[in-house]
């Protein structure tokens, strides 16, 4: 199995659009030890030919044409990316599906909750449903994943919630938890028939008992890596919002994703989904040096990773 990571960065990228945060300036400079990262999702193949992307960013049309194993291969239209699996409504996972337009088969697969929200927004009716086959999963529940023409990709997932939010731009302050329910948030395993397995975790608020023993020494595991301190965003001047206020766990403090991972024998641990305010961005700083020295890699665009199966 393979893996690409497509875009490393969150929502906004690496830099935002609008941020003048030193880390977004020194990437807007070209700086070589601040590399620009596009927004957040991965993909992956058993058979080298055809893909899953997981999550549809907004920099979707960049990501495919920096990335051949992307590129359409037969005929006059094609596209390797055979299906696509959502973990939350995201912008910064939802809003590529709009490059996927218009005639072009292959199967969304999300909770029903946000296939629902998608369902509601007309703007996603540019997915052709003659085309398009949108399923459901269910939490917890492996499927074998199927192109639109339901043959196997050879790739099976396992969809499990994670502590998260609802999607921002679908809150509510008038519910509790803004109206936040368990389908929100969503991480995957994802195997294939060798064995080699792993898991995607973008979003994830806290570390529970049952996450921990899900991922205890697991090959592999694409972890959030939004914020380094949970009030970064504050103390850079540039937001008002906390990362728990967000939906993140942030890297560094006793509670922190770095203590969190500190027994569970995971053998390779990967950062995505970092904040244009995180420093760890930066090859150059203390904070890369510690995530580092603690076995942690910062994953960058057209990073790749090779999973062998044991069996
Ligand atoms: C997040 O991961 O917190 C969201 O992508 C934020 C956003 O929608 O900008
Ligand atoms: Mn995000």
């Amino acid at each position: 199995m393979r893996i690409l990571i497509l875009g490393a960065a969150a929502g906004g990228g690496f830099p935002q659009w609008n941020c003048n945060h030193p880390n977004s300036r020194r990437a807007r400079q070209n700086d070589p030890q601040a590399r620009p990262r596009t927004q957040s999702s991965i993909a992956v193949t058993a058979d080298g030919a055809r893909y899953l992307l997981c999550n549809a960013a907004p920099d979707l049309r960049q990501q495919i044409n920096d990335n051949p194993a992307l590129h359409p291969r037969f005929g006059l239209r094609h596209s390797p990316i055979s299906a696509v699996a959502l973990t939350n409504a995201d912008v910064d996972h939802v809003a590529g599906l709009l490059n996927l337009r218009e005639s072009q088969a292959f199967a969304l697969y999300a909770t029903t909750r946000v296939l629902k929200t998608l369902a509601a927004n007309s703007i996603f009716n540019v997915l052709n449903p003659d085309f398009v086959a949108r399923r459901a999963f269910t939490l917890e529940e492996t499927v074998a994943l199927t192109d639109a023409r339901g043959e196997a990709l050879g790739l099976w997932l396992k969809p499990f919630a994670v502590p998260g939010k609802v999607a921002l731009w679908l809150e509510d302050p008038q519910k509790g938890d803004l109206g936040t329910v368990e389908e929100d948030t969503i991480a995957y395993e994802i195997s294939d028939g060798s064995g080699a397995h792993f898991f995607y975790i973008p979003a994830c608020a806290a570390m529970t008992d049952g996450l921990a023993h899900r991922i205890q020494g697991a090959p592999l595991v694409l972890f959030d890596g939004t914020l380094w301190r949970d009030d970064e965003l504050i103390q850079a001047g540039v937001g008002h919002k906390t990362g728990q206020r967000m939906g993140h766990l942030s890297l560094s403090g006793e509670g922190g994703t770095l203590a969190a991972f500190a027994d569970l024998q995971v053998q390779r641990k990967v950062l995505v989904h970092l904040n244009t305010t995180n420093p760890v961005l930066l090859d150059d700083s203390p904070e890369r040096a510690f995530v580092e020295s603690d076995g942690w890699e910062v994953a960058f665009d057209g990073m790749e990773i090779t999973l062998e199966g044991a069996r």
